[in-house]
């Protein structure tokens, strides 16, 4: 049984060519979803597109995107709506994450105008560019749809080392819970997801562990042994394709009356 009944749809996933967004785009192009993988990173989006073409029947395609700039996410919609004629779920997910400090007494590193101004480009502008030009196509269309805006259980508790990203995360939240009051009445819903701590992406890169681990005065093997001795009820990390399920329910009609609100997949835990 179809028990989803995304065939058909056509989905955009920001984001869509590694981590978290290639679950995503894996388990939306299984249930007969038309995929659109909308990423800076061209190589690895071609190749993600070309995996789906191997496994799935849908008409997916790669578009290259740059969240942070208007233009670009113009042309991103545009291209989309030129492949699949419509577009019914947005997944926002796009992000990045650079720890640095409020004050580093030491002034290595400490939190600069510059990466808090490319956290918030992306995070943010990024998610609010997206959701823009994307709930404005649906408004044409009168058929309603779906966005799904990936937080992070940071954005509730606030990360130590990562302030700027917890902040940008904190404001998907609010985002999301405003953006479903003034899209409700178009049949347009707007859903947060918020992670805990997955088995690793791209995004836990060597630079990024080295920055973190500094943040909060440790070593890098320290902060290893730390994600797997953190307290989860479910005494486990959480797998992505795990948030891709949740991406592919809330996208279906199945989850036809949650709007409004920020999902936690956390396996239980609470505080970073
Ligand atoms: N990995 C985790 O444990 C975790 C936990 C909570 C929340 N999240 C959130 O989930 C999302 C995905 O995280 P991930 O771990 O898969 O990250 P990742 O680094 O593995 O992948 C991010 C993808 O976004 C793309 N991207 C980055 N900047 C872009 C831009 N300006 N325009 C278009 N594409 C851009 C990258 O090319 C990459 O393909 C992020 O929003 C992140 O904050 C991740």
């Amino acid at each position: 049984m179809d028990w989803l009944g995304l065939k058909g749809k056509t989905v955009i996933v920001t984001g869509g060519a590694m981590g978290i967004g290639g679950a995503c785009i894996k388990g939306l192009a299984a249930t007969g979803a038309n995929v659109v993988v909308a990423d800076m990173n061209e190589e690895a989006g071609t190749k993600a597109v070309e995996e789906l073409k191997k496994d799935t029947a849908g008409n997916h395609t790669f578009i290259r995107v740059n969240v942070t700039d208007r233009n670009s996410v113009n042309e991103m919609v545009k291209s989309a709506l030129k492949v699949t004629g419509r577009v019914d779920v947005l997944v926002n997910n796009a992000g990045i994450n650079i720890p640095r400090l409020l004050v580093d007494p030491a002034g290595k590193e400490e939190l600069t105008d510059e990466i808090w101004d490319k956290i918030v480009s992306v995070n943010q502008k990024g998610v609010f560019l997206c959701a823009q030009t994307v709930a404005r196509e649906m408004i044409k269309t009168g058929d309603g749809g779906v966005i799904i805006n990936m937080t992070s259980e940071a954005g509730m508790e606030g990360s130590e080392g990562q302030s700027a990203y917890s902040g940008t995360k904190a404001a998907v939240y609010t985002l999301t819970r405003a953006w479903a009051k003034e899209l409700g009445r178009y049949k347009i819903r707007v859903v947060g997801i918020a992670p805990g701590i997955l088995e690793a992406t791209p995004l836990r890169s060597d630079e990024y562990e080295r920055a973190l681990a500094y943040t909060r005065g440790i070593t890098v093997e320290k902060l290893r042994e730390g994600y797997k001795k953190v307290s989860i009820p479910l005494k486990r990390n959480g797998k992505l394709s795990e948030v891709a399920d949740l991406v592919c329910y809330l996208a279906s009609e199945r989850g036809s009356y949650i709007t409004g609100t920020v999902v936690n997949i956390t396996g239980g835990k609470t505080r970073v």
